[in-house]
């Protein structure tokens, strides 16, 4: 699989380059080399070939991936793939506002019952994808919401939409990324609509509406950028820790959180003390927590497909190897299965035109190197069926 021509060739170049300096040029490529080495070194073996949904229930985990109406209905291999890895379905985008509100007094639920009725067909859990987010409001919002009935209006679609589907459903992502230091506010909450509308209490009465419309699914806060050990991602760790500690303590019905794992292979300081002692935090406050949109960017990464394949699998395993050591955590969803459908093509493309490989199949829907590294992270993890 790894070429060990390229391998070659880099520590070539790094000897050539051995004599002078380290200026900025020499950097990367260093960089670049160690990864190099580090991803021929990893072993990836994977015993068996049960797909990831049997491996991660026999740990008490659950797996899964994101997919759209679309993709599913056209593309019958893919179903098939997709039912045989997963044991869980998320939406990307048809439990949006967007896609089910064509006007302020119409609902359209006909993509989500066709995934729901998917899901049935196939043995899988649904979860829901979101009922409150700043994105993918209908274009009539604006001009038909405001501050006199934004809670209504809200409302009328959390009981609606989750009254829809509960019983269904295994967990709701209620609200998501309500969190953005950046904007300037003491509780780092980002500024949208609903916060404008409604204050910081949108998201306490935004979870008080589902859990009264759908009493059975788990409660989830959603929200990215919190996986790294930069400044700004620490500063949205706090952020997310306060909102979260304020829901509990005003007894909110919020029962997990959701990190969405969106990584990125190349350079990104990944310090796995912190990101265990962040999942203890959350773990402390009672709630469980999953891992809901897991992809891994290779924009940056040179080599060829193999190297680039490993590299990006390596990244699946020391993410995972700390996420799964934390027993809160209950399950892992990709954004995405296979690199034929993955949204990063379009917002994270790479400059030399190569098609993206950020998921755990390749465009033909073949296990790749993060496929091993997932199934290796489901095959090593704690149990969770003791302690239950
Ligand atoms: C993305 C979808 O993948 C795209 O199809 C859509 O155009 C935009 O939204 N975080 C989220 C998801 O919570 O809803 C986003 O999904 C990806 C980032």
């Amino acid at each position: 699989m790894y070429k060990r021509r390229s391998f070659v060739f880099g520590l070539g170049a790094v000897a050539g380059a051995g004599a002078c300096i380290l200026t900025d040029k020499v950097k990367p490529l260093m960089a670049d080399i160690g990864q190099k080495i580090d991803a021929a070194r990893r072993d990836f073996t994977v015993v068996g070939e049960e797909p990831l949904r049997e491996r991660a229930k026999a740990k008490g985990l659950i797996y899964g991936a994101a997919s759209s109406y679309q993709e599913l209905a056209k593309d019958a291999e893919f179903a098939n793939r997709f039912a045989e890895e997963c044991g869980i379905i998320v939406p990307v985008d048809s439990m949006k506002w967007k896609a089910q509100r064509p006007s302020p007094k119409s609902f359209d639920f006909k993509q989500g019952d066709w995934l729901a009725k998917f899901a049935e067909d196939r043995g899988m859990q649904l979860r829901g994808h979101t009922l409150i987010w700043h994105q993918a409001l209908p274009d009539w919002f604006e001009a038909n919401v405001n501050k006199q009935n934004a809670e209504q209006v809200m409302l009328e679609h959390i009981a609606t939409v989750a009254g829809h589907y509960a019983g269904k459903m295994h967990s709701w992502d209620v609200v998501n990324e309500a969190i953005l230091p950046a904007n300037g506010r003491s509780d780092g909450l980002r500024r949208t609509p609903w916060l404008e509308f409604l204050g910081p209490e949108y998201i306490d009465l935004a979870f008080q509406a589902a859990a009264q419309a759908d009493p059975q699914a788990l409660l989830v806060y959603n929200d990215h950028r919190l996986d790294y050990d930069t400044p700004e991602m620490e500063g949205r760790r706090v952020a997310v820790m306060k909102l979260l500690e304020g829901l509990k303590s005003r007894k909110t019905p919020v029962q997990a959180l959701g990190i969405q794992g969106h990584l990125f292979a190349h350079e990104m300081p990944f310090n796995p003390k912190k990101l265990r002692q962040f999942l203890s935090d959350v773990a402390g406050l009672g709630l469980k927590i999953m891992i809901t949109e897991l992809d891994v960017t290779d924009r940056r990464l040179r080599g060829d497909i193999a190297v680039r394949d490993r590299l990006v699998a390596g990244v699946y395993q020391d993410y995972l190897d700390v996420v799964l050591d934390e027993p809160a955590v209950i399950g892992v969803l990709n954004w995405g299965l296979s690199d034929r459908y993955t949204w990063i093509g379009a917002v994270r493309p790479r400059d030399d035109g190569m098609g993206v490989r950020p998921l755990p199949l390749d465009q033909d829907f073949k296990r790749k190197p993060a496929w091993q590294a997932m199934a290796r992270a489901f095959d090593n993890a704690p149990s969770r069926l003791l302690s239950s």
